[in-house]
């Protein structure tokens, strides 16, 4: 990540957030929260929007972060084997709408990223592919790594640092 000033200014809305901070109670791969799994996806993103000169880097941060904004812990039995894989992108985006008042094409970044898992519904925008790869790079690392110890992040934009 080169321009560290951007992504900050970009994301600080959303993480300084009390609601954005609940994803911190939920787990998403192995000890990783989705907390730190959005962030994760959100530098990866931001990375990669620079690498392949994407103009929209604010719709590509603020969709990033959002994109598992669901605000539930999809582990629990009764929803091991629920359609979270299918859903959950759904429920992203209206609480991204609900919650930080993000356009269409935001939602439709966060509607996307589980393709090809969501087989209709593939990403619109280079944003969208974007994303959809870096979820998938982030989650297997996750998955496989899960000795890594989870980052206590703070509430506040000097959590973006690491
Ligand atoms: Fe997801
Ligand atoms: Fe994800």
């Amino acid at each position: 990540m080169k321009d560290t000033l951007l992504f900050e200014k970009i994301a600080a809305g959303i993480l300084t957030s009390s609601k954005f901070s609940e994803s911190k109670k939920f787990i998403q791969h192995g000890k990783i929260s989705v907390y730190e799994h959005s962030l994760d996806v959100a530098r990866l993103s931001f990375s990669m929007g620079e690498f392949f000169k994407i103009a929209d880097t604010e719709s590509l941060v603020k969709a990033a972060l959002l994109h598992d904004f669901f605000l539930y812990d999809w582990h629990v039995p009764d929803k091991m084997w629920s359609l979270h894989g299918w859903t959950h992108p759904v429920v992203a985006a209206e609480n991204g709408r609900k919650y930080f008042n993000i356009s269409d094409k935001e939602a439709s970044l966060i509607r996307t990223h589980m393709w090809p898992y969501t087989l209709l519904h593939p990403p619109k925008y280079r944003e969208g592919w974007i994303i959809c790869m870096a979820d998938k790079v982030c989650s297997a690392a996750e998955t496989l790594c899960r000795w890594r110890k989870p980052t206590v992040h703070g509430s506040g934009v000097s959590s973006v640092q690491k």
